[in-house]
């Protein structure tokens, strides 16, 4: 008796699962994946390492692939762009890496019109895969739990980063800017085969973080992207961030020559060199020297591969191009101590014991600000200084450090973003917000609030996911970022789609600037207005008044 109901119990569950899509034909050929039961009667089907391109040529726009007979399996990530190690002391990936990975999520029926979210990963146009960061078990971004909880298809993609990915010369002979149309061809695959897989082509929203969001920035400033998705999220970062674009990528290419023995007084035969040079020793060329900088000048600094203004798919400066970005909803935002990490190379006493001195501070606006001269340093301080009152407590001093980075590399260009998107829009939508939660990275001091990056885990489902390393707050937090994401997705409006959300987000408009600050308890007053604002004015009114002074190289 026993027996025979574990039997039927056994064929009921097998017929009560979910649907699963099987073999997808796409326009290079048929793909099968996996599907990933979720619940009792919901799955996921996962496709890893789909090409969406042929293997790039060096510097050269991505081309087509040429297609596969036969069923290829979709099973496995595929390699990562070539690039440098986290410890930058050799290299990892490949340069057949344009590959993407999609998860579809499935009930009883077979999911049709799905909303479809592409993210871009993060890691300073240097590091970072679609499938990085895995410590226990799946990688940081897998798209299982958002696909599932909140009913989107996930797309995650891989383009070319660091030297392959951003060197030129700023003019035609090597433009610059292929990470960008690594992207661009990954979205556009996307657009032409996503309904195959339940998606609906018509409503695409990409998103992605620090670098990943500069770069969703620069997808929705260029032109080449009119009408090919909808709606865009830009987490901790954005196309006016100083560190997000190289305004002399000559002089770079030059120094990367020389690191590779390619330097001549003749650019032709500089660049014929290059051309002809391993990708190994270009990428490790390509590698950030962090201890050249200690005492002398600020992380910033060292960013340097980045995108360009090429005349092309990024035709002017960033702030001009916001008419291309009329038509896409906007949901955008920072964490509040997405600058801590950096001030904490840049001024390192804020981590210590030691107190940090009014020198230090001042050291670091002035390293900030070296494009004003000194000019900039006393009205800067003054304003970062003036709710110190006569003896700061020497917290005050170190969160104020912390500020400063936030401000100057996040916070700023993404209000001053926000706003020339809602001032431009007719008709789609801006959305902005704070991520404040506690961080989880031990040992850092009290003050020290929500990490950059420490919004993804949320956002990717890992406290669900893994349970075990997380509390129920944490998993608050993370079922209302999904909701308000895919519901965003879904409609253009956080609050509106499947998912119930914890409280109204309103719009920011031309007029009024809320923002929500998000974190595990979110209620009505969690809504604010001007985030920042005189901190915001100063950047944006008096220091961009001061005149620059011209950069030696
Ligand atoms: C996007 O998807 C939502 C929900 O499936 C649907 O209501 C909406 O009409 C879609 N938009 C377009 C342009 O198809
Ligand atoms: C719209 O965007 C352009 C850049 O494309 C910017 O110059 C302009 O100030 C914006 N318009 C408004 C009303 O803010
Ligand atoms: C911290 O303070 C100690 C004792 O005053 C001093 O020896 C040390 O050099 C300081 N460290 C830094 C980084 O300023
Ligand atoms: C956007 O428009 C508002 C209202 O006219 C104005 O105060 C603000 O400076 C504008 N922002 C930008 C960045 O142009």
């Amino acid at each position: 008796m026993m027996m025979l109901l574990v039997v039927l119990l056994g064929v009921w569950l097998n017929s009560a699962s979910a649907a699963k899509l099987g073999v997808v034909q796409t326009e290079g050929g048929q793909v099968e994946g996996k599907s990933h039961r979720m619940g009792l009667f919901s799955s996921v089907d996962v496709f890893k390492g789909i090409p969406f391109a042929d293997v790039p040529g060096k510097w050269e726009k991505p081309k087509p692939h040429p297609g596969w007979d036969g069923v290829m399996k979709a099973t496995k990530y595929r390699d990562r762009c070539l690039q440098v190690t986290l410890l930058q002391t050799k290299t990892q990936g490949s340069e057949d890496c344009l590959y993407l990975n999609i998860f579809v999520p499935q009930g009883t029926k077979l999911s049709t019109n799905l909303p479809v979210m592409v993210y871009l990963f993060g890691g300073a146009f240097l590091l970072g895969a679609s499938n990085d960061v895995a410590i226990l078990g799946d990688s940081l971004y897998d798209g299982k739990e958002m696909a599932d909880r909140g009913n989107v298809i996930i797309v995650t993609v891989n383009y070319r980063v660091g030297t392959m990915g951003f060197l030129s010369t700023g003019d035609s002979r090597l433009p610059g800017n292929y990470g960008l149309w690594d992207q661009h061809a990954a979205i556009s695959w996307v657009r032409r085969n996503i309904e195959a897989f339940g998606g609906n082509p018509d409503n695409i929203t990409i998103f992605g973080q620090s670098a990943g969001a500069a770069s969703v920035s620069y997808q929705m400033l260029s032109p080449y992207n009119k009408g090919l998705f909808r709606r865009a999220i830009t987490q901790c970062g954005v196309a006016l961030s100083p560190w997000a674009i190289q305004s002399n990528p000559m002089a770079l290419t030059k120094k990367i020559a020389r690191k590779v023995g390619c330097w001549r007084s003749d650019e032709e035969e500089m660049l014929t060199c290059l051309k002809m040079s391993d990708p190994v020793g270009l990428t490790m060329a390509g590698k950030i020297d962090v201890l050249l900088i200690l005492g002398k000048g600020v992380v910033m600094d060292l960013l340097e591969l980045s995108p360009v203004v090429d005349g092309d798919f990024i035709p002017d400066e960033p702030s001009k191009l916001f008419h291309n970005a009329a038509k896409f909803d906007y949901l955008a935002g920072v964490n509040s101590m997405d600058g801590h990490i950096f001030a904490g190379v840049d001024v390192p006493s804020i981590n210590m014991r030691n107190a940090t001195s009014v020198d230090q501070v001042k050291g670091l606006l002035s390293g900030l600000t070296k494009e004003k001269g000194s000019a900039a340093v006393p009205s800067a301080y003054s304003v970062y200084s003036s709710p110190w009152g006569s003896t700061p407590d020497p917290g005050v001093i170190k969160k104020t450090v912390a500020d400063i980075e936030t401000d100057f590399l996040f916070l700023v260009p993404t209000q001053i973003a926000l706003q020339l998107h809602a001032n431009n829009t007719s008709g789609a939508r801006t959305y902005s917000y704070l991520f404040n939660m506690e961080t989880r990275i031990p040992g850092f001091p009290k003050w020290v609030e929500a990490e950059h990056a420490e919004d993804l885990q949320y956002l990717f489902g890992k406290p669900f996911a893994t349970p075990l390393v997380y509390f129920p707050r944490h998993r608050d937090l993370s079922g209302y970022m999904i909701a308000y994401w895919t519901n965003f997705a879904r409609t253009g409006d956080p609050n509106t789609g499947e998912s119930r959300v914890p409280t109204p987000w309103p719009q920011f408009t031309k007029y009024h600037q809320p923002y929500l600050t998000i974190n595990h308890k979110i209620s009505k007053s969690s809504v604010s207005f001007d985030l920042r604002s005189d901190y915001v004015n100063y950047w944006t009114q008096t220091y961009s008044s001061l005149p620059s002074i011209k950069r030696e190289e």
